[in-house]
């Protein structure tokens, strides 16, 4: 196996004038260089800084990264477009302004007692998956399997067909395991392609590994945002008006996330309006990241509620009830299934708290208690597959082309097959991860494996089940309709019972194969993820410094499969929450645009001393619309509000009002004299 490695343009914006790759050629182990005239993914006309430049492929990763220094590159440095407001006046934009309304805005305006408005911002960040992105492409004959940690083995198999000329099945994708990927392994990059390339060249199998520099350089991004947003409401609390105006600060290409979908479905509004920008900038290209869009826009639309319950002095809890929907916003449909009251009684006793905890405060420490609502989807969709196998000794494995990102995928099947087996789980194997060895199944991604796959599987056991059933009925000479499998055996309601080897064990050498299709999802209805977190925090009103007590999450996501992996999800959400609130942060140097945190010492990610205590709870109702399996996904919804709860209790515990992430010491302190500064104001004119 051969190490491939690329040079990355050093500057955010440049034209290579000229690259002499000579000695880099002729460098120890060095068996093949690519520039950027010979494949589509190798570019002189640079637009971000990172962006690859020339390719090579040596028998050691050290060669690879050590030819790339004896690269003679000229280049023609121009000026880079970094400032999202600038390039939207520029016009320098990825897809069009997407543009919203419904109702009448300045109606909406006018007929709110009050009105709030501010500017809330949010940084860049890195996913930072502990696995980097790399693979091996290997050509075997005219076909070319790839071992690739991704998201969506389908989607690579396919996007690496169409780039190499080939029928997708002539190309094997392969992940069993993975170290995350948090949305940045969703397609298969320029690394794959080059990598592809240079094994077809060198007939070797090659691989690319990204190192941590790298892969905090190009490997995607959380986009940073400017989002101006206004809220009115009557004295009553009802919400006349919402609108926001929306700066994405997208990199050199990507897409545009939902950041005014928050403000679109969270709350019932008769009057919204939304502008959403996404600035082409000369920085790299952003990429999905959890729940991308709803964790920007609810930071902003849940701290601008509380803004609103401060100055209408309503209750913020009580705020968001009384601006309940139980349609959906956009289109009136009814949802498939909607238990966010529910969670909001449930975080009651956690809000209730607030009283107490605020008692605690001394002169130097102030607590406080904030929560924050959650949307988002999960319902996940059609088409997905999976087989079910019985074997002679009662033995099931469930087949699936699926990947598990490191959810525990692979669990929750087995326990879906079991239990509709009636199996105990030590009899049931999952494969997955192989497209050529199980059929099609979706992306980890949008929260969606679960409610995709779990439905499939379920229908590929009872198919299995109906089956084994069948053949017992005849054997025993009983009617079908009195059997079932319970606890390893076919049981008959008058009382037979007869281990299931007794049927499975006439198959001898041959199986029973059940098939399952995941079904479409309710027509004319919306399913929606929901949730309510609660934080305590306390606040050192002389250093800024906030440390965050308790998290109180309760999320609402249908029938829960595995408790202690929903649990999971719901901690890490919330360990990755407190990063982007406190820690983590791209820094791009404002002048050349390049990047300034590159390794894991730089981009502080949260570490265990971060970690709060985290209360979880799930409502834990199945969807009764939603497939045969009632379960939406969990993936994305915890990292959704845990900001927003938690400015909401530094607002609580100290009246400053944060707006930008992530929160850093010095916005606390600024927040504060600003807070004291309008406290004098109302005191003076009273
Ligand atoms: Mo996700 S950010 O839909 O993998």
């Amino acid at each position: 196996m051969l190490h491939a490695a690329y040079l990355g343009s050093p500057h955010a914006h440049a034209t290579l004038k000229r690259v002499d790759a000579t000695r880099a050629k002729e460098a120890p182990g060095v068996r093949d260089l690519l520039v950027a005239d010979e494949v589509d993914w190798l570019s002189d006309e640079i637009s971000y800084e990172g962006q690859p430049v020339v390719a090579l492929a040596a028998d050691t990763a050290a060669q690879a990264r050590a030819a790339l220094e004896l690269i003679d590159a000229e280049w023609d440095v121009l000026e880079p477009l970094l400032d999202p407001e600038e390039a939207v006046r520029r016009g320098s934009l990825i897809g069009e302004a997407r543009r919203y309304e419904r109702g009448d805005y300045e109606r909406g305006l006018a007929e709110a007692d009050v009105v709030v408005e501010a500017e809330f911002r949010t940084q860049t960040l890195n996913h930072n998956s502990l696995e980097t992105h790399q693979c091996v492409c290997d050509w075997r004959g005219d076909g070319l399997d790839v071992y690739i940690s991704t998201q969506y083995i389908w989607g690579v198999r396919d996007e690496i067909a169409e780039a190499f000329g080939l029928p997708a099945d002539k190309v094997r994708v392969v992940c069993e395991y993975m170290g995350g990927g948090f949305g940045a392994k969703g397609v298969a990059g320029d690394y794959t392609f080059l990598a592809a390339e240079l094994a077809r060249r060198t007939s070797r199998p090659v691989r690319y590994a990204m190192n941590r520099r790298e892969e905090n350089m190009v490997a995607g991004n959380r986009n940073a945002t400017i989002q101006r947003v206004t809220a009115g409401a009557r004295s009553d609390g009802t919400l006349t008006v919402l609108g926001g105006e929306y700066f994405c600060a997208l990199g050199w290409s990507g897409w545009l996330p939902s950041t005014a979908g928050p403000m679109q479905l969270l709350h019932a509004c008769e009057n919204v309006r939304t502008v959403e920008y996404g600035a082409k900038l000369n920085l790299p290209p952003m990429d999905a990241f959890r729940a991308p869009g709803f964790v920007e826009g609810t930071w902003s639309l849940e701290c601008l509620l509380d803004k609103l319950a401060a100055e209408l002095d309503v209750d913020p809890l009580e705020l968001r009830r009384r601006n309940y929907t139980d349609a959906d916003t956009l289109d009136g449909r009814p949802y498939s299934s909607k238990n966010l009251m529910e969670c909001y009684r449930r975080a009651e006793p956690y809000w209730e708290r607030r009283v107490e905890v605020r008692a605690c405060s001394d002169e130097t420490w102030k607590r406080g208690v904030g929560l924050a609502s959650q949307i988002w989807y999960g319902g996940g969709g059609p088409p997905s597959y999976a087989w079910v196998r019985v074997g002679s000794d009662g033995r099931v494995n469930v087949v699936t082309a699926m990947q598990d990102i490191g959810t525990g995928t692979r669990t929750a099947m087995a326990q879906i097959a079991a239990e509709q087996l009636g199996l105990p789980l030590d009899r049931v194997e999952v494969q997955v991860g192989d497209s050529a060895r199980g059929p099609f199944a979706v992306i980890s991604g949008g929260s969606s494996t679960l409610p995709s796959m779990g439905p499939a599987v379920r229908a590929a056991a009872a198919d299995a089940a109906r089956q084994i059933l069948e053949i017992a009925a005849q054997r025993f000479d009983v009617e079908e309709r009195v059997l079932s499998l319970k606890g390893g055996k076919i049981v008959s309601s008058d009382g037979g019972s007869w281990p299931l080897e007794e049927i499975t064990g006439l198959l001898q050498d041959g199986q029973i194969l059940g098939k399952g299709a995941r079904g479409p999802n309710p027509a004319g209805m919306r399913v929606l993820t929901f949730g309510v977190q609660v934080a305590e925090v306390a606040v050192d009103v002389e250093t800024g410094e906030v440390v965050v007590e308790q998290i109180y999450a309760v999320h609402d996501v249908g029938r829960v499969i595995n408790p202690l992996g929903a649990r999971s999800q719901i901690e890490g959400g919330i360990i990755q929450a407190m990063g982007h609130t406190f820690s983590e942060v791209r820094l791009d140097d404002p002048r050349t645009g390049t990047i300034l945190t590159r390794t894991l010492d730089a981009y502080k990610l949260p570490t265990i001393a971060d970690v709060p205590k985290i209360v979880c709870e799930l409502v834990d109702v199945p969807d009764e619309h939603l497939t045969n399996l009632g379960s939406k996904g969990l993936g994305e919804p915890p990292i959704i509000p845990t900001a927003a709860a938690i400015a909401n209790a530094i607002r609580d515990a100290t009246g400053a009002e944060v707006t930008s992430l992530p929160i850093t010491r010095e916005e606390i302190l600024q927040a504060l004299r600003e807070a004291r500064e309008r406290e004098r104001v109302a005191a003076g004119s009273a």
